[in-house]
């Protein structure tokens, strides 16, 4: 009966990546994967010659030098660097905070200029001992920053009032004193050229992987034909969520084809104010810089999540936390399943960091190897 050394749950990056490095060591691996596609949320779809991110932007960024070379040894990927930009009810403003930013917002020229502002903006409405998000936020960047780049954003994003939000939600706020509209701070970044999925058929080539089948159609059945099964789906759900549901925030994204080679001139554009019904809007082809007649764009929405709907960002909070130990404990005493990746692990991690997270534990199962 017993056929396969591994049976992993899940193709995303962390399932995908595991089930390549246990083939490259000579082992027997199933994947299961209940949706229709390989790559998890990094599954990239081919729409008018443009590769569409189905599941929201993913820039990869790192300055571990191991895992940028691990990655491109799957693809190439191109010098894209992430620079997004707000739309404020017409206005538009550069992100990360920075010298553009500044400029745009008071006119001011120098980072003397930009520094005395915002001191001048804090101090003006300082709180001693912030009680919500809003009196952090102002504490933090001052009043203007806050009402026109972070109220409606964050207001969207959690769906609470930003005076109903712990002020925990942003201990600090990077504020740039540079002209320097890059993003990240890695040493490393871009995107895939011609999309993550491509990652995904290197990974996965010529491993058995059954697509549209949940695991727990026939949990039993799969287990007992695996020596080891890795799991990377949500951990209360390995548990018939015995000890509570751990909760997220969801997302819907409407994706739409425009007759036009060119709708906003940037990959990511926010919306920060309150009334815009999306987050953000992405326009896919200026993540590869295709040049084609027609462009495909996704409005991103932020929503409530119940159970049923596709989890994306975990809420950390005490509550969940102590749920999520509970089940943690058991896990950690499970004797043929090893669990993995954001669900698993009820974690918002960037690619970066799911690819350390499954080298090192190839590093524990094959470690002579
Ligand atoms: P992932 O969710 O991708 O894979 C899990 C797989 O398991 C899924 O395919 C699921 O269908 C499958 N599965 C679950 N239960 C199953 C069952 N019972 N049976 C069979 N299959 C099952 N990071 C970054 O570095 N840069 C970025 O720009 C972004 N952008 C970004 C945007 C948004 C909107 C989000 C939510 C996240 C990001 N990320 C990111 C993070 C990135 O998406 C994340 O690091 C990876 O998707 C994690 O890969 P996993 O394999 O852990 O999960």
């Amino acid at each position: 009966m017993k056929k396969y050394d591994y049976i992993i749950v899940g193709s995303g990056l962390y399932g995908a990546i595991f089930a390549y490095e246990a083939k490259k060591r000579g082992k027997n691996v199933l994947v299961l994967e209940k949706r229709s596609h390989i790559g998890g949320n990094l599954y990239t779809k081919e729409v008018e010659g443009i590769n569409v991110h189905v599941y929201g932007a993913h820039i990869f960024h790192t300055s571990n030098k191991k895992v940028w070379d691990y990655v491109n040894q799957f693809t190439e990927f191109n010098n894209y660097v992430n620079s997004p930009i707000a739309n404020y009810k017409g206005e538009i403003y550069n992100l990360p905070f920075n010298m553009n930013t500044f400029s745009k917002l008071w006119g001011v020229i120098t980072p003397e200029e930009a520094s005395k502002k915002i001191e001048e903006q804090r101090s003006g409405m300082f709180t001693k001992e912030p009680k919500n998000l809003e009196e952090q936020a102002i504490n933090l960047v001052g009043i203007d920053i806050y009402e026109k780049l972070i109220k409606g954003y964050t207001e969207k994003q959690w769906g609470r009032k930003c005076t109903e939000l712990p002020p925990f939600i942003i201990k600090r706020l990077p504020v740039r004193f540079t002209y320097n509209n890059n993003y990240f701070n890695d040493r490393y970044q871009g995107i895939p050229i011609g999309g993550y999925t491509k990652i995904f058929n290197k990974l996965l080539d010529g491993i058995e992987v059954k697509l549209k089948v949940d695991y727990f159609s026939q949990k039993e059945y799969f287990d007992e034909m695996a020596d080891k099964v890795l799991y990377t789906g949500p951990l209360d759900q390995f548990y018939n969520y015995s000890e509570g549901v751990l909760e997220y925030r969801s997302l819907r994204f409407e994706h739409e084809i425009k007759d036009m080679s060119n709708f906003q001139g940037n990959a990511v554009v926010n919306y920060t104010d309150v009334e815009t019904p999306y987050t953000r809007i992405l326009e896919h082809k200026h993540f590869e810089m295709v040049e084609t007649n027609k462009t495909v764009i996704t409005k991103e929405y932020s929503i409530d999540w119940t159970l049923g709907i596709e989890p994306y960002y975990p809420i950390n909070d005490n509550a969940n936390q102590i749920i999520y130990d509970k089940y943690k404990k058991l896990s950690d005493k499970e004797p043929k399943h090893l669990f993995g990746g954001r669900l698993a692990e009820y974690k918002y991690y960037d690619m970066h960091i799911i690819v350390e997270r499954v080298l090192e534990l190839v590093n524990k199962e094959f470690p002579n190897e």
